[in-house]
């Protein structure tokens, strides 16, 4: 296993900086993952684990073993009347895996095309998008526990999984390194198109019989025209997490704010934090290379040389400016390291 030392992360982050890890290390299967957790020269530091690298923000030199997940394979595993279960090694790319289950006409995830990212990390934060979450289509996981060694399995229930939330946020954070993961998903499609942005995509396109990969394409269309592409321009997606409040709290604020944009959940209400921050005059916004996206502002870039603490400074000063004219607690959705 080839251990690499002060090896720059630049490019295993879609943020783009450029920070380094005191050692890195690429593994392609759960063995090779064992042994390099067993070497003696690294075994008293810090890991940190990493698939696309498209949900963190590296303020500073990584101090310890960086380990990249590259564990690949999509095969299928089981088959009922109305479902294909598919295994995926946690190394795939996420979108890889979309574009095969839209190839072979297996429905569930066409609403979640071109997100960034490895297979194995979708778990972690519960991935979503136009009203799809990877819970639903989930089956369950393998994962490989960093200081014994040993293998659990975790069903969807036990990942407990919420809005852009797990178990591995929670009480299991950093101990599990994800090797693959099983899907459910359809054969007959059920489509979810409800939200708006897709429905006014889809007419667009004068799609008059629905396939999933109209919905893919509509996906992507909208993706395409307002996230930045992080191979172009550094950036982790919503950096930001909808905050979700009391209906009383919403009514609130809805008299001072008419036009807050709101989505009503069973017990509370997600307000836009995009809609928030824009409001504080936050959106294109620039400070030397960090800033905040032209037509999204819940995504902050880096238009080139930003280092993550700029980035991460901005984030706060966002914070306390949403925080001061609505008085909400903007949380991050981006791992900070
Ligand atoms: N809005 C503004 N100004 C902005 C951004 C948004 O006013 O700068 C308002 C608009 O009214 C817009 C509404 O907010 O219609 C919602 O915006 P959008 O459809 O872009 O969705 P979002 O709630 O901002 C969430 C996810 C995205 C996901 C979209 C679509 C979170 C944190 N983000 O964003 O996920 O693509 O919904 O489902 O839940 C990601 O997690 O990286 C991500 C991009």
């Amino acid at each position: 296993m080839d251990i690499l030392e002060n090896s720059s992360l630049k490019d295993f982050n879609t943020f783009h900086i450029d920070v380094s890890a005191r050692f890195f290390c690429q593994f392609n299967t759960v063995e090779n993952l064992k042994e390099v957790l067993s070497e003696k020269k690294t075994e008293n530091y810090d890991r940190l684990i990493l698939g696309g690298g498209s949900n963190l923000l590296l303020t500073k030199n990584f101090d310890g073993l960086v380990l990249r997940n590259n564990i690949r394979g999509i095969s299928i595993t089981n088959e009922d009347k109305d479902h294909v279960y598919i295994n995926v090694g946690g190394g795939e790319v996420w979108h890889q895996f979309v574009m095969y289950c839209i190839e072979n006409n297996y429905a569930g995830i066409e609403n979640l095309s071109l997100i960034p990212g490895s297979v194995g990390a979708g778990p972690l934060q519960n991935i979503g998008a136009y009203g799809v979450e990877l819970k639903d289509v989930f089956y369950e996981l393998e994962a490989l526990h960093i200081r014994n060694k040993t293998k659990k399995t975790f069903s969807n229930a036990e990942c407990k999984f919420a809005y852009r939330d797990s178990v591995f946020k929670n009480e299991e954070k950093g101990k599990y390194v994800i090797t693959s993961a099983t899907f459910r998903l359809n054969k007959q499609a059920k489509f979810n198109t409800a939200y708006g942005a897709i429905q006014k995509e889809l007419e667009a396109m004068g799609i008059k019989e629905l396939s999933i990969k109209d919905v893919s394409r509509a996906v992507i269309n909208i993706r395409r025209s307002k996230l930045p592409d992080p191979t172009k321009i550094g950036n982790a997606g919503s950096f930001f997490k909808n905050p979700e409040v009391p209906k009383e709290k919403y009514e609130d604020l809805k008299k001072i704010f008419p036009d807050i944009v709101a989505y009503p959940q069973v017990n509370n209400v997600k307000l836009a934090a995009g809609w928030l921050i824009e409001q504080c005059g936050w959106k294109g916004k620039t400070f030397g290379d960090a800033g905040v996206h032209k037509n999204q502002s819940l995504v902050l870039v880096n238009y080139g040389n930003a280092k993550g603490e700029e980035i991460y400074n901005l984030s706060q000063r966002i914070i306390d400016s949403v925080f001061e004219r609505f008085q909400l607690v903007l949380e991050r959705e981006v791992n900070i390291i």
